[in-house]
């Protein structure tokens, strides 16, 4: 009844921005993202605990974060089809939580895998799949390794909405994602109330969601090829288009500040003098640049000569997967 699972946060290559149903967590378009290693969350669920508790990065979760992890368990009971009891849930992570890769990717993804296991459920990366999309859409993106692509599916009970690998890890072992920490703080509108905004306000919405369902093919294309130019150039425009949609909401919403901007100008300079690098940039003002091995050191340095705080250098990440050591 107590199982554990160590699971990467991903970065978005075409990002999921607005929800055509709340409750399912179903995105309006599909999306397509790199799973980042080394940094990880680990997540150790027991059920049959005297009663439900959660800890998250050693403080008891409230409020409705503590209601999002027990729904995702409610959803686990559903698949398991029998009463498990209450649950324990401990999960740690070993990044900077305000690296503007959110800590729940990787936590809920780790959180459903762990969860079917400790229902004593087989491992299904479709059901894992769905379980973490309904914690935080982009968890579903990091049940697996690699290049995962999240359908948006049609049907209204979402079981067509899940993520699934295109490439593994080892396709493209020399890409890498640098994280450039401008700031620390945390960002003053969260995804989920950003995107919801921008659904209902902006009047680009129709426009970004015909685009970036458009794109992820593209994207599938230049990964195949391996090609980090072009792909460089479509993550670049889909980050754009996705902070344009947004900023044309109401009211608008602008996750860029001087820094991001100041570091986007100098990787235009610098590519003009030969170094491969672009960026993407999610909810936040932390720019991920992409680069290749050969590169990443040049990458730091040009994030830190921005005014980077801390940098994270990342390479393609495997699976989600079982431990047998337990967080308790
Ligand atoms: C900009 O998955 O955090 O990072 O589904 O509401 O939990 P919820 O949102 P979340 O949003 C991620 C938005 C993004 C783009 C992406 O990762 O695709």
């Amino acid at each position: 009844m107590k199982a554990t699972v160590r699971a990467h946060p991903n970065i978005a290559l075409v990002k999921y921005w607005g929800k055509r149903d709340e409750a399912l967590i179903l995105p309006h378009q599909s999306s397509l993202s790199l799973t980042l290693a080394p940094i990880h969350v680990t997540t150790t669920v027991e059920f049959g605990a005297p009663s439900d508790t959660v800890e998250l990065h050693g403080h008891a979760a409230r409020g409705s974060e503590r209601d999002r992890v027990l729904r995702l368990l409610d959803a686990v009971r559903v698949q398991a089809g029998r009463d498990l009891g209450p649950a324990k849930v401990v999960s740690r992570g070993d990044f900077p939580m305000a690296a503007g890769l959110a800590s729940s990717a990787a936590g809920f993804a780790a959180l459903a895998v762990a969860g079917r296991a400790a229902a004593g459920l087989p491992q299904d990366t479709r059901a894992s799949s769905i379980l973490a999309r309904r914690g935080s859409g982009s968890a579903c993106r990091s049940v697996q390794g690699g290049f995962c692509e999240w359908m948006r599916g049609e049907r209204e009970d979402g079981e067509d909405s899940y993520a699934v690998q295109r490439f593994d890890a080892g396709h493209w072992a020399d890409l890498r994602m640098v994280v450039a920490i401008l700031d620390r703080g945390e960002k003053e509108v969260k995804s989920r109330d950003g995107m919801k905004n921008t659904v209902e306000t902006s009047p680009y919405y129709p426009a970004w969601v015909k685009d970036a369902e458009a794109e992820v093919p593209r994207a599938r294309e230049l990964i195949a090829k391996k090609d980090l130019e072009a792909l460089g150039e479509l993550c670049e425009r889909n980050a754009w288009r996705m902070h344009s949609t947004s900023l044309a909401a109401d009211p608008p919403l602008c996750y860029l500040n001087s820094a991001t901007l100041g570091l986007i100008q100098h990787l235009r300079e610098q590519r003009k003098k030969g170094v491969p690098v672009w960026f993407t940039l999610d909810a936040g003002p932390n720019p991920v640049l992409l680069t290749d091995a050969a590169h990443e050191v040049a990458a730091e340095a040009l994030a830190r000569a921005c005014g980077a705080v801390d940098v994270v250098r990342c390479v393609p990440g495997g699976d989600a997967t079982l431990l047998t050591e337990h967080l308790f």
